[in-house]
């Protein structure tokens, strides 16, 4: 029997307050509570369909942390790649197999996610709004703080 693993719920601990990244959110937290219920047949395919949502979203916000000068951008962006580095590597095992550890990966994406979006993202949506960053366009109309120490490697 195939053991299930809950999925991370939305919260309002999630909620940054950034409309463009709040929406991103909740279709990844949406996601994974559709790898929880979803058959095995069907699991891989939908794997790849989170690491592809998830690839977008964290190329979106590296490029923003770019196009601002986010101070600790570097971080952030190293944190998403070495999850994605993960996840890939999970559906590797998947693919061969190894269909538990695709859902408890699943399971622990959720928390981490849980800790990366109340820390590095909240940092970033933080910083986002003081600059009056525009996604569509990329501008922003504010200079950015110079000392930002928000989502440091730490
Ligand atoms: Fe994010
Ligand atoms: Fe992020």
């Amino acid at each position: 029997m195939t053991q299930t693993y809950p999925s991370l719920e939305w919260n309002n601990d999630l909620v940054l307050d950034l409309n463009f990244m709040d929406d991103t959110h909740r279709e990844f937290v949406d996601l994974l509570a559709q790898v929880t219920e979803v058959t095995d047949e069907a699991l891989l395919p939908l794997w790849d369909s989170v690491i592809a949502h998830t690839q977008a979203h964290f190329d979106r916000e590296d490029r923003w942390m770019e196009q601002t000068q986010f101070g600790p951008g570097s971080c952030h962006s190293r944190e998403h790649s070495q999850m994605l580095q993960i996840m890939r590597e999970v559906a590797k095992r998947g693919a061969a197999g190894n269909l538990a550890m695709v859902r408890q990966m699943n399971h622990e994406l959720g928390i981490w996610f849980n800790t990366h979006a109340q820390g590095m993202d909240a940092g970033l949506a933080e910083h986002l709004r003081a600059v009056e960053f525009d996604p569509v366009t990329g501008a922003f109309t504010q200079p950015a703080e110079a000392d930002v120490s928000v989502g440091g490697c730490g």
